[in-house]
């Protein structure tokens, strides 16, 4: 009835189009995969019986990919549009499509088992029966059962949605404190008509999924972050740089707006996207990150709560860049550099107090083993809190083996994705920052 084509709604005849600064073009691992942000969380996908119910498995998808596990149940009339099997096969267990017939409660056990439950689609008839507290199938009951998240996602024909009995249900769901509906959104359905009814595009779904079980814990709170390297300028067309790709610091912005954070992103010359909701500064060389990071924090630090200080800064640079284009010649060329201010350091030398929390990064080609001794020394010279110490392997690469050193502390971490690892950083600094705010209101 609904929701069956994926073509965008038809844009008003004559509507005004917003310009919009493009963003720099993706490079192919912008929007690559962030494997495994979601381990350890558990959701139950609860599919009905809408043409929409394909979109399902688009969702189910993208939870794996990230790292979920996922129960599926279904109710007989989605089992009309998609085969059990289908669910089976990715999840990698049976697909629940009764209340009867498995040992235990499944519609206890789910629902303690979940982090969210999912209704994707959510039919009418699904909208009434959650509305009214009905359990007399699996999905019904186990929405009666559950103190997690409920995201509902309907599906339905605009005239069925307009309704007054679906609007009075939605009204009534709307009131409930652990559910939220996602959608629908205006658009084509699968009648070829256009009206609301349409549902929720599932990458969009996945994001509200992902948010709902994302913390709050940096809401109120100012993050800095900088990011990619710097281009030390020889000549106009000539530079030093290093092969910082930003994907650090772009997961850091990304995951701490994400968790409430207010983010200004400090980014070198990179092809990344810019995170939902983050404020990006573009810079090309040390200085100017300086001069940005400066203005940023404001004259006493006041401005800021946080610095992460993920960007390879460039530490020297050519002493005099050549206005002109430099000259091919048969002779050899002494390129005379001057190292560039410190800027993490320059910041812990100016801080009076315990704000801004200040984290750096130490990327070392040493073994292992040297790694903790050189990130503390790393800590005490530039007078930071916490220092992030992983091997140049990092560079570029999605991946990065990464040991959180501050004074007191070293936590290993082993191999983790970027997007993963940035969640661990963040873990520290809400944790410190919670400590910092205690101890202020006990001095
Ligand atoms: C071809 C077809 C498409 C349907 N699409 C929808 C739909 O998009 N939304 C909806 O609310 N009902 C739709 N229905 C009706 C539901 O399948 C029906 O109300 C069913 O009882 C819902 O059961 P369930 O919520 O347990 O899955 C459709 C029915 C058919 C035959």
């Amino acid at each position: 009835m609904s929701s069956g084509s994926d073509k965008l709604p038809r844009p008003a005849a004559g509507a005004p189009v917003a310009y919009d600064p493009p963003d720099p073009p993706a490079s192919p691992d912008a929007g690559a995969p962030r494997e495994l942000e979601l381990a350890g969380k558990c959701f139950v996908l609860c599919v009905t019986g809408s043409i929409a119910s394909y979109k399902a498995i688009v969702l189910l998808r993208l939870l794996l990919k990230h790292g979920a596990k996922v129960s599926v149940v279904v109710t007989p009339s989605a089992e009309k549009f998609v085969q059990t099997s289908t669910f089976s096969a990715l999840t990698g267990e049976a697909t629940y499509s009764d209340m009867f017939g498995r040992p235990g409660e499944p519609h206890v056990d789910l629902a303690r088992s979940a982090d969210a439950v999912l209704i994707v689609p959510a039919t009418a008839d699904c909208l009434a029966r959650l509305a009214h507290g009905l359990a007399n199938d699996l999905i019904s009951a186990l929405v009666l059962a559950s103190r997690c998240p409920v995201l509902v996602a309907p599906a339905m024909h605009p005239a069925m949605w307009e309704h007054p009995r679906t609007q009075h249900n939605v009204l009534i769901l709307k009131s409930q404190q652990n559910l939220s509906l996602i959608g629908p959104v205006a658009g084509e359905v699968a009648s070829g008509e256009y009206g609301l009814g349409r549902m929720t595009e599932p990458e969009e779904i996945f994001e509200a999924v992902r948010e709902s079980v994302t913390p709050n814990d940096l809401a109120g709170r100012h993050i800095v972050i900088s990011a990619g390297p710097t281009r030390e300028a020889i000549d106009p067309v000539r530079y030093l740089s290093n092969r910082s790709s930003g994907k650090m610091g772009f997961a850091l912005a990304e995951r701490a707006a994400q968790r409430g954070a207010k983010v200004t992103l400090i980014a070198g010359p990179v092809q990344q996207r810019t995170p939902r909701g983050v404020e990006r500064v573009n810079v090309v060389s040390a200085l100017e990150m300086q001069e940005a990071l400066g203005a940023a924090f404001g004259p006493q630090l006041e401005n800021a709560d946080v610095l992460i200080m993920a960007a390879a800064v460039a530490d020297y640079r050519a002493l005099d860049s050549s206005p002109e284009k430099l000259k091919r010649s048969d002779s050899t060329l002494t390129l005379e550099l001057t190292p560039n201010p410190d800027i993490l350091a320059g910041l812990g030398a100016r801080r009076t107090g315990k704000s801004p929390l200040l984290v750096g990064f130490a990327l070392e080609t040493a073994a292992e083993a040297e790694l903790i001794g050189l990130a503390r020394q790393k800590l005490i010279k530039k007078r930071v809190d916490m220092i992030v110490a992983n091997r140049s392997e990092a560079l570029d690469s999605n991946e990065s083996t990464a040991l959180l050193v501050s004074v007191r502390d070293c936590q290993e971490l082993g191999t983790r994705t970027k997007p993963v690892l940035a969640d661990d950083i963040l873990n520290w600094v809400a944790r410190k920052l919670a400590v910092l705010e205690s101890d202020e209101a006990t001095e």
